[in-house]
């Protein structure tokens, strides 16, 4: 499974401290053995179940948003200097989590797509971090998949936290219906 996700998340491996990338890879291989999606159904299913008839997949959305979070990121190191601190590591890490949570909140019945019972009870931020906290990642990755939603809008959140909200979202908005 591990080849499996690395295929799929070609951007885990832009993580440089090799424990910390070590602990994404297990998050993604856990939720992916723990859901009804296989990594080839992320590469096609719809990023939103609730876009109708989006053609945009969940690894496409998912993939953008991490791309874009380096991109702002880089740019703003080159042109704030010192007076700005990105931890990069964690950005990218919190970026390729955020939506981890997302496994459990689908079903599959009769072989259609679903929003599982934990889906209802439970928004994929704080299955995120249930997932994330399970693998032991450093709380300042867990604070970026806690807050990266709506969930966030009220709390104070860190650089990579904004940085990565902005980039799902900009990933995300011109889509909605
Ligand atoms: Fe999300």
């Amino acid at each position: 499974m591990n080849e499996k996700v690395l295929d799929i998340w070609p951007e885990i491996k832009w993580i440089k401290d090799e424990s910390l990338r070590e602990k994404v890879l297990n998050c993604w291989v856990y939720a992916i053995e723990n859901s009804p999606l296989t990594p080839e159904d992320l590469k096609v299913i719809p990023f939103s179940l609730l876009i109708k008839d989006c053609k945009i997949s969940f690894m496409n959305h998912k993939r953008t948003a991490v791309q874009l979070s380096v991109e702002i990121a880089n740019l703003m190191k080159k042109n704030f200097g010192d007076e700005i601190k990105i931890n990069m590591d964690y950005l990218i890490a919190g970026a390729i989590l955020i939506d981890v949570g997302k496994l459990i909140e689908y079903d599959k019945i009769d072989g259609k797509l679903t929003t599982s019972n934990a889906g209802k009870l439970l928004r994929h931020p704080f299955g995120g971090v249930a997932i994330a906290a399970r693998f032991e990642l450093p709380y300042e990755v867990q604070h970026i998949i806690a807050y990266h939603a709506k969930e966030g809008d009220d709390a104070k959140r860190s650089i990579e936290a904004i940085i990565v909200h902005h980039a799902d979202f900009v990933s995300f908005e011109p889509f909605k219906t």
